[in-house]
């Protein structure tokens, strides 16, 4: 990779850093087997020819070897943020200054700028959009109309933006084919799960270097996001306390040997809380005054409003930044600690999911699109799944990558699994 001299449309926060990026760029990559074989093949069919890809995604390291997997297809990729805090600053610079690829996302960006850079991506009129929360989705139904004609399908990474996504299609609203990339259990049972469990508790160590031993933590949320959550907090000598709505999502997590029970309980026992549900205002007002002094508050569900900020200010006398990603909130009675803002924890405060989980939601990705590209005409304004065989596909590529192998049907295998004759 050498440095150019004609440099892509872009807005990030420091070309300076992209050396530093590149190397990042390069070690994420070595974690991404399934990703880097389909960029060689992409590269050599080339079926993204031309096809311009507007990619709203956190960017970080991983995503950038996806859009370089794109850009090696043939794609002209344009990526902004789909967090203004997720950004990695290194791996923007380094796709701009290295690779020729338009990036307009600085960690930090204010509201306004986030949303220029929306429209930013936009301006490239986009065939095929790829979302992490459908914030592209939503400006093209609203505010740029004229282009949805041009677009011939897009792509959902998270759970959030899939919700948006069916509430779209089940209005009738929703202009184009989506493949809900979050239900491919290549994505949501890894990524999810695995990958923002470690990464999750790798933000609040970076964050506040707390002994999570012996603390008593917190999960909001036993989805793949909460399970992969607590887990890890017990791993590390938590005492964890699962708080649910759907009781069957209680119930797993109280056979799983956790406490269950209501937020207004565990509020009054919590050391560290956690939120993993997609929903709003799940830790509120009158829990912030149940809470013990120096409670530490975090979340890693998809937007900032899963903790009620707005509450904690008007309860608070003061505040302050006592820490980069932990601001102090000083009540009457006690002191309380939001982390990274209340936005997902492990983007801002770490580096996001590990690559060896990426690898798999970004394999979704790009097959995925090239799926939309060449069906995509044929298929009607809903909201899709990943086809069964890219998601098997994948699966066993990784295991393949891993070095394991699994076992194959015998032809009487198959016979016997499908067959109501046989018995004792
Ligand atoms: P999920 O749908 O599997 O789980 C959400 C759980 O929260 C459900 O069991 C639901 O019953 C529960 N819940 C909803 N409202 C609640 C409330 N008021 N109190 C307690 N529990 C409540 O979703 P998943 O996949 O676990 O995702 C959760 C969030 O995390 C989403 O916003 C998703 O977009 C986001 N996400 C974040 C990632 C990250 O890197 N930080 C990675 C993947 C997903």
């Amino acid at each position: 990779m050498t440095p150019r001299t004609v440099l892509p449309r872009h807005d990030v926060a420091d070309l300076a850093l992209a050396d530093a990026g590149a190397r990042r760029v390069e070690w994420a990559g070595r974690e991404m087997p399934v990703l880097r074989a389909i960029r060689e093949r992409l590269a050599s069919e080339r079926p993204f020819r031309g096809v311009r890809i507007a990619a709203c995604l956190h960017v970080t390291t991983e995503t950038a070897n996806l859009a370089l997997a794109l850009r090696d297809g043939g794609a002209e990729v344009a990526l902004c943020a789909s967090n203004p805090l997720s950004t990695q600053d290194d791996a923007a610079a380094a796709l701009v200054a290295r690779e020729g690829v338009s990036v307009f996302a600085r960690k930090g960006e204010d509201r306004d700028t986030y949303y220029r850079h929306i429209g930013a991506v936009l301006e490239t009129k986009p065939v095929l959009t790829m979302d992490d929360g459908a914030d592209v989705v939503t400006i093209l139904h609203t505010e740029r109309r004229e282009l949805l004609p041009g677009v011939r399908g897009g792509t959902e990474e998270t759970t959030t933006g899939v919700i948006r996504l069916r509430a779209m299609a089940s209005e009738g609203v929703l202009a184009y084919p989506i493949i809900a990339v979050n239900e491919a259990r290549t994505k949501h049972m890894f990524d999810n799960q695995y990958g923002t469990g470690q990464s999750a508790i790798d933000g609040l160590m970076r964050a506040t270097n707390v002994l999570i031993a012996g603390k008593t933590a917190v999960v909001c949320g036993y989805g793949w996001v909460g399970r992969g959550v607590a887990s890890r907090l017990r791993g590390m000598g938590a005492i964890v306390v699962v708080c649910e709505v759907d009781p069957l999502r209680g119930l797993e997590a109280a056979m799983d040997g956790f406490q269950v029970m209501s937020v207004a309980l565990a509020a009054k026992r919590g050391d560290l809380f956690f939120t993993a549900t997609g929903n709003l205002n799940v830790i509120g007002r009158d829990h912030f005054c149940l809470m013990k002094d120096g409670a530490i508050l975090a979340n890693v569900g998809h937007f900032n409003d899963e903790i009620e900020l707005g509450g904690l200010a008007e309860l608070a006398k003061s505040r302050r930044e006592i820490r980069p990603f932990v601001e102090e909130f000083q009540l009457a009675d006690k002191k309380l600690y939001v982390l990274a803002e209340g936005r997902l924890l492990n983007h801002a405060a770490a580096e996001a999911n590990p690559a060896a989980v990426m690898d798999m939601s970004f394999a979704n990705q790009a097959l995925s699109l090239e799926y939309l590209l060449a069906h995509g005409n044929d298929l009607g304004p809903q909201v899709y799944a990943v086809p069964p065989e890219l998601d098997e596909e994948i699966a066993r590529r990784k295991l393949d990558a891993m070095g394991m192998q699994i076992d194959t049907l015998t032809p009487a295998q198959v016979e016997y699994a499908r067959s109501w004759k046989a018995g004792t």
